[in-house]
């Protein structure tokens, strides 16, 4: 059998997923997991996609299974494993083999792997990959961090098994070394914003609307007809519309309120803090996340302060329906606005020139938060350059139109008690962003008085102090 084009190490699912969209796309797969019974499986299970692969029980097999210059995705959990697994192969690989790590590494440990591997002969690819099992299988986004030149030498195999928009892959060049995975987990950070708003808004229609989960599908279901159209929408009219069998209701009322995290969205709000950049509402996204996991004390405090869920009461709840989506129209938009100005920061600090408008594009299909909404982002990025997307023309007019509609579901939550975190920071952010005079006067005061930190003078060049008096 001819030599493999591309390794594949780890079988797990997202791994042996990515390993038959290879052979499906006609490539030859060698690969190699450390339990050796599940790489069988999948094998066994690959049907007439087998004939692609090649199994490997050792890393010197898989090493003689891939034509040189070999690149080897590795597919793992991230963290140490990827450290082990590089320490192996390091020794065993010649110069110019390329080892690309495809699982959620924090980008900072790419970049330190990136460097390790500089001077060795062997190329380090950082590739964040967005879709879940699903799109693993038939077509992830793919963001791909490392030279340009080991990029090209692997673009053939990624742009294929890639997801397409209208015929284009949604597979790119982001730059160099951490720049793959730095863009990827600025893509979760988006998610956790854009599911914790989805949230949000079910939330004001289950206890301020008393609206059933069914009901509250058809909603959801109505509005991925529009402009809300995505992944993510689906999904959740999906999710809701779910009968459990042993319950006899609906799935999501048994599963408990409690949501886990595996560090991306957190990782987006650091580095967003490091880079001076406000990412308010993915933070308040991830904070949910956190207090949703403290349940029993929740439940306590609940007892504690019994002040009761007011209901909504609108005059029109169609009318107010139209305003739920807005609302949630308005917040995402503030939130990819965040999302991206912290890519645009990272890109100038770290020197990595990423392609925005290239991003939004690769992020249309494939990818968890693929949506119409990021052709509309494509387009501004294509049009107006990389300012903040709050300023692209196209943006103005959407927030001109929909703020007040965000603006009434921020009050009408607050009023009646229900936590809107997400949809009241995106808000909060859109104001302070758009407001040319704002309150940091008396900030830039009270630290000169404390702490002679100086301020500036309206209309007059320098620095000043007080005086303040006693
Ligand atoms: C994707 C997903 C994927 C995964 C995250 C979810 O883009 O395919 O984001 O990376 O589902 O791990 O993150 P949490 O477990 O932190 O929600």
């Amino acid at each position: 059998m001819s030599q493999a084009e591309i390794g594949v190490i780890g079988m797990g699912v997202m791994g042996s997923n990515l390993a038959l969209n290879i052979s499906e796309k006609g490539f030859k797969v060698a690969v190699w997991n450390r339990n050796d019974a599940l790489m069988r499986d999948v094998i066994r299970n690959a049907g007439q996609l087998a004939v692609n692969f090649t199994a490997c029980d050792t890393l010197e097999q898989l090493k003689a299974a891939i034509r040189p210059p070999r690149p080897i995705i590795v597919m793992i959990k991230a963290g140490e494993p990827v450290d082990q697994v590089i320490a192996q192969l390091r020794p065993l690989l010649d110069g110019n083999d390329i080892i690309i790590d495809a699982g959620n590494a924090n980008f900072r440990d790419t970049m330190r792997r990136f460097h390790e591997l500089e001077g060795t002969g062997l190329t380090f690819i950082g590739m964040g990959v967005s879709g879940g099992e699903e799109g693993a299988r038939h077509g992830p986004s793919i963001m791909v961090g490392g030279k340009e030149s080991s990029w090209h030498r692997v673009e053939k195999v990624l742009t294929a098994i890639s997801a397409k928009h209208k015929g284009q892959p949604c597979a790119a060049y982001m730059g160099p070394n951490g720049a793959g995975h730095f863009v990827k987990t600025i893509h979760n950070g988006i998610e956790y914003a854009d599911m914790q708003m989805i949230s949000e808004i079910y939330g004001l229609m289950r206890d301020g609307l008393g609206m059933k989960a069914p009901e509250i599908a058809k909603v959801f279901g109505d509005w991925n007809k529009g402009r809300l159209n995505s992944y993510l929408i689906e999904i959740t009219a999906k999710v809701l519309s779910v009968i459990d069998s042993k319950a006899k209701k609906p799935l999501v009322d048994v599963i408990v309120d409690k949501a886990g995290q595996k560090g991306t969205g957190k990782w987006s709000v650091i580095e967003a803090q490091n880079l001076g950049v406000a990412a308010s509402a993915i933070e308040a996204a991830v904070d949910a996340r956190i207090l949703s996991s403290m349940k029993i004390e929740r439940e306590a405090a609940e007892k504690t302060y019994k002040i009761p869920r007011k209901k909504l009461k609108p005059k029109s709840k169609a009318a107010f329906l139209r305003q739920l989506e807005g609302a949630l129209y308005a917040g995402k938009i503030a939130a990819y606005a965040q999302g991206f100005a912290v890519m645009e920061q990272a890109s100038n600090d770290f020197g990595w020139k990423l392609p925005m408008g290239t991003i939004a594009s690769i992020w249309r299909e494939g990818c968890i938060i693929r949506s119409q909404f990021l052709g509309v982002i494509t387009q501004a990025f294509n049009k107006s350059g990389g300012s903040n997307l709050l300023r692209a023309p196209a943006f103005v007019k959407m927030m001109q139109a929909e703020h007040k509609a965000l603006r009434t579901i921020v009050s009408e939550s607050a009023l009646s008690g229900a936590p809107a975190p997400a949809l009241s920071a995106a808000l909060s952010y859109f104001d302070s962003y758009r407001q040319g005079r704002g309150t940091a006067n008396l900030i830039q005061a009270q630290r000169d008085f404390f702490g002679a930190h100086s301020f500036e003078r309206a209309g007059e060049v320098g620095s000043f102090h007080g005086p303040w008096g006693k």
